[in-house]
């Protein structure tokens, strides 16, 4: 199936989800569950969330779909997780090797993508893939993991 066509037809799956999970946690576990399932690329797909009131800041492993990962609680000051929370910014790693900021999760992971979570303008989590294959994340699957992030943020916003 052409790229653009399956992630149109996931697009409404997950706008599904999004009227049908009855709780943010839900959502959330229902996002990594469509984006593993339906983008073949997609190898591990999970939530960090902020830890309330921590100091320092720190993110904790959420909902995730893949194998178990070492890294349960992430500083701001490492990994590509802790640069995507500190500068509210979406990071493209096209090959994670050439990273110095990586955090290995497993050996066999090329590319990740860290998009961040909003809620009223703070960050308050993340939303992190990682592909066993290099460059896996193009323009629309930024679009697409940008677009799963903003539905997360509005209903934790909506939550708090
Ligand atoms: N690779 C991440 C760590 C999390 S695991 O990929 C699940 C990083 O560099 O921050």
């Amino acid at each position: 199936m052409h790229v653009r066509t399956r992630i149109e037809d996931l697009r409404k799956e997950i706008s599904e989800l999004e009227g049908a999970a009855p709780t943010a946690k839900d959502l959330m576990e229902g996002v990594c569950r469509l984006l593993h399932e339906r983008m073949l690329k997609y190898s591990w797909v999970g939530f960090y969330m902020l830890e309330p009131g921590a100091q320092p800041p720190v993110l904790v492993l959420g909902a995730f779909v893949g194998a178990m990962t070492p890294h349960t609680r992430i500083p701001l000051n490492q990994g590509i997780c802790g640069a995507a929370a500190s500068s509210g910014k979406t990071i493209v790693v096209d090959d994670v090797s050439k990273d110095p900021r990586y955090l290995a999760c497993s050996l066999e992971t090329k590319s990740e993508i860290v998009v961040p979570l909003f809620v009223k303008g703070q960050v308050v989590g993340e939303l992190d893939i990682d592909s066993h294959f290099p460059a896996a994340f193009g323009s629309e699957d930024q679009k697409l993991i940008q677009h799963c992030a903003e539905i997360v943020g509005r209903r934790l916003e909506k939550s708090h």
